[in-house]
């Protein structure tokens, strides 16, 4: 069965008030396009074209005006509400009716993931049985979730924040699940924060010996963008990297394009929605150039 897609975008960003104070975090700008472009584009890199949007119900209206039924983007969105936000594994609760027994990947609404073989990286995982995660050096582990790995790549143990971490690796915020999440979640008791937590989910399959991890390398990029001086360096490093390529990263349209979900009409007729910003005009040159070399 095909693999399903979530975004999960609620929360209420209180760490960057008062940017967030009426508008979701995860609709907020990174560079040229709004946050939730890129997670969605690190699940349509994945091959998955049916995605579950969540967020909160003050928010959920503008993520529909943003994103539509998906066929712009030639995917097919579902939207739904998290009334009141109780750990990342209600994800998998609140979309158990639209996965309907498929295996899924969840993608939180604020993580940024850009890198050469991301994309190999992430159809990989989504080929693979029972859960994947992955694995990202950073400088300080602590505000993550953390895991620990042997020699061989196998998971010895995964701690939430932990005061004194036992490795350096922290665990992104895309995680794969087999069609068994919804059931796992439902039977998860709440942290000391009061809240569902993600590694719990995630050590239900550990124990039963089908959590694999994966590194992301060197060349890999994974920001943060949970406060004011995250979302400024992400938005820079989107900028410095599309300037210098004159490419787009998270060009939603673009991998369609690329993924055969989209052709060049359909291409020029939402550039010709867009206007006259940086973002259309890409999409312009672009169904340009697919016309000419259909
Ligand atoms: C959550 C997860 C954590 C993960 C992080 C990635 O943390 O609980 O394991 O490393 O996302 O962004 P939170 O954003 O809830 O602090």
């Amino acid at each position: 069965m095909n693999r399903k897609g979530i975004v999960l975008a609620g929360g209420s960003g209180t760490r960057l008030h008062p940017c967030t104070s009426s508008i979701s975090k995860q609709l907020l700008p990174v560079f040229d396009k709004p946050m939730i472009y890129y997670p969605l584009s690190v699940l349509m890199l994945g091959g998955m074209r049916e995605v579950l949007v969540i967020s909160t119900p003050r928010d959920l209206p503008r993520f529909k005006e943003l994103l539509g039924d998906g066929s712009a983007f030639g995917v097919e969105f579902t939207y739904a509400e998290q009334a009141k936000p109780e750990g990342l594994p209600q994800a998998f609760t609140i979309a158990e009716d639209f996965l309907s027994g498929a295996p899924s990947c969840l993608v939180l609404g604020d993580n940024l993931f850009y890198g050469a073989r991301l994309g190999e990286s992430i159809r990989a995982a989504s080929q693979a049985m029972g859960a994947t995660l992955f694995a990202y050096h950073v400088a300080d582990v602590r505000a993550y979730g953390v895991i620990e790995l042997d020699a061989a790549g196998h998971v010895l143990s995964l701690e939430e924040k932990p005061p004194q971490p036992r490795s350096g690796y922290a665990v992104p915020g895309i995680y794969f699940f087999d069609e068994r999440a919804s059931k796992f979640a439902a039977s998860l008791k709440p942290s000391k924060r009061g809240e569902t937590e993600i590694l719990d989910l995630a050590r239900c399959y550990l124990e039963d010996g089908c959590l694999r991890a994966e590194k992301f390398g060197r060349g890999t990029a994974w920001l943060d963008t949970g406060t004011a001086e995250s979302l400024l360096d992400a938005a820079s490093f989107v900028h410095a990297i599309q300037s210098r390529q004159g490419l787009m990263i998270a060009c939603l349209e673009e991998i369609a394009l690329h993924q055969g979900w989209l052709d060049a009409v359909s291409l020029e007729a939402r550039a010709a929605s867009l206007g006259k910003s940086s973002y259309g005009h890409y999409l312009r040159r672009l169904a340009e150039a697919a016309s000419a070399n259909p």
